[in-house]
């Protein structure tokens, strides 16, 4: 029996590991964390994430032939492929602060794999991580082992939150990165084989150990550029009187772009997408090419802009001032069916209305209170550490309420900031919310949820990311 064990039991590494296991009865999948209280979780009732259809996968094998376990080093020596689903943090002091991967957790892991193991192993990258990570893992790899061979593959995961299980039954592709050597090609084969219980083969790509790497870097880059392309184009619609949604409809119709990623939005968050490109911009600039590190980094500038632009736009549409005014936060996380917050634009824009002293009342249905205070009082970047290393500033407590009813966070309120477009919140009775509302109501829409006109219709001052303007925002000075 083929035994697999992936250290890291996070957002990755469970919904993987969970799926292959379903897909391969005959192999043994371990999840390992050092995190006590996630694999405690992974083995209750309550999974430690919440993504569609994960529960049934899970209930599915667990305990068959899918474990979750804080003996890592019992189950790493034992296994014959190991998967480093480790947090890569982005690094916030030293060389390369603020931009380059902090490999702090993958070199303990790799340095832990060279003490314990007894026999040959594959160790797959499958956490995003700079382009040469593997090189740097096999030297510690090999330099650590007593005669025991280490072959070093890159196997990049290409799932999205809220959608992670369908990702995983039918991957667009599978994509594995090993060495061109005959014991590299091996263990691609070998890896392959697991792969090939449930995707067809024209699906799983074989590249070199850089190809694989860089691909996945390269795939966020493209998809986080594609926003901010659309973003940037929002701001321009609002500007002429075009409609963003008209704009990216036609211009998706064309099949060389395509209709898929052109929702204007608030902003991108998420784990991977600034992480990846700070990424790749360092790579870039290391390797002398300043020119493609420029290119790459107004995709983030852009993503800032968007953020701050819609923060301004709600300041200068409440007569410059949120001071004591009470708004409504609908939603947190960083996109729809997920309770995952890392890098969400709501962060940004619920600071920025903080700083302007306004008092936030926030809804989501997924994310709890403790985490969003935990959010907003944490600084730039030390979200990828473990809570224990998070140093946390005095938050502004009192500034924030969290609710669990989009009615409760309204009441009373002066404005509506939707943050995350959550199916619930397109059926709201927004009749319902305006009566008990401060007038003028205003709702700042930045996911395009709403129909501008039909709220329009019922009394509110509206706002939709890359639409016409509300008569009364039109009048005011542009902003961003
Ligand atoms: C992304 C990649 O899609 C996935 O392939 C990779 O493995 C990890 O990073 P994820 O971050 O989970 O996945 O979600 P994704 O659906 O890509 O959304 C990222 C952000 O972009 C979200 O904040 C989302 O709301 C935003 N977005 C997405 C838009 O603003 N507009 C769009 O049209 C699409
Ligand atoms: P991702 O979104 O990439 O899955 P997460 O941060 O959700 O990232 O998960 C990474 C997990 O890796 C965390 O649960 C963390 O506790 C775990 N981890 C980090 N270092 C180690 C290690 N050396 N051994 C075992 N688990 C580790």
């Amino acid at each position: 029996m083929v035994k697999i064990c992936c250290i890291g039991a996070g957002y990755v590494g469970g919904p993987t590991m969970a799926v292959i296991a379903l897909k391969c009865p005959s192999v043994e999948v371990v999840v390992v964390d050092i995190s006590v209280s996630r694999i405690t979780a992974w083995n209750s009732e309550q999974l430690p994430i919440y993504e569609p259809g994960l529960d049934e996968v899970v209930k599915q094998c667990r305990g068959k032939n899918l474990f979750f376990s804080v003996d890592v080093e019992k189950h790493v020596s034992e296994a014959d492929i190991i998967f480093v689903s480790v947090n890569t943090p982005t690094k916030t002091q030293g060389l390369g602060a603020g931009k380059a991967a902090d490999l702090t957790y993958w070199e303990s892991a790799a340095r832990m794999i060279a003490d314990v193991s007894k026999s040959d192993k594959i160790v797959v990258e499958k956490s995003t991580v700079p382009v040469k990570t593997a090189e740097a893992i096999e030297k510690i790899l090999t330099h650590n082992s007593k005669g025991i061979k280490f072959q070093i593959l890159s196997n990049p995961e290409f799932l999205a939150e809220g959608t992670a299980i369908e990702d995983l039954f039918s991957p667009d592709r599978v994509l594995i990165g090993g060495r061109e050597t005959p014991g590299g090609q091996k263990a691609i084969k070998a890896l392959k084989a697991v792969y090939a219980n449930w995707v067809p083969e024209e699906r799983i790509i074989c590249t070199n150990l850089w190809s694989a790497e860089l691909s996945k870097l390269a795939a966020n880059a493209f998809l986080a550029q594609r926003i901010s392309s659309v973003n940037a184009m929002s701001a321009l619609c609002e500007a002429t009187g075009a409609d963003v949604s008209q704009v990216a409809h036609a211009v998706g119709k064309d099949t060389r772009i395509g209709a898929k990623f052109l929702n204007a939005s608030v902003g991108f968050g998420g784990s991977c997408f600034q992480k990846d490109i700070l990424n790749l911009v360092y790579i870039c600039e290391c390797n002398g090419l300043p020119e493609v590190a420029n290119y790459w980094k107004q995709v983030i500038k852009v993503n800032d802009y968007q953020k701050n632009r819609f923060v301004n736009r709600i300041v200068s549409s409440m007569f410059n001032t949120v001071s004591g005014k009470k708004i409504a936060v609908l939603g947190f996380a960083f996109k729809k069916d997920t309770g995952d917050t890392r890098e969400t634009p709501a962060i940004d824009v619920c600071k920025g209305l903080i700083d302007d002293k306004a008092k936030l009342s926030i809804y989501d249905p997924q994310v709890t209170e403790e985490q969003i205070q935990r959010d907003l009082s944490l600084n730039k970047f030390d979200w990828d550490h473990p809570a224990h290393l998070q140093p946390l500033s005095p938050a502004s407590k009192k500034d924030i309420t969290v609710v669990w009813d989009a009615y409760e966070a309204t009441k009373n309120a002066h404005a509506i900031c939707i943050l995350t477009e959550w199916d619930e919140f397109k059926n709201l009775d927004f009749q319902k919310i305006y009566n008990n509302m401060q007038k003028p109501a205003f709702l700042f829409d930045g996911r395009n949820v709403v129909n501008p006109q039909k709220l329009r219709d019922i009394g509110f001052v509206v706002y939709s990311i890359g639409k016409p303007l509300d008569p009364w925002i039109k009048d005011l000075p542009a902003v961003a």
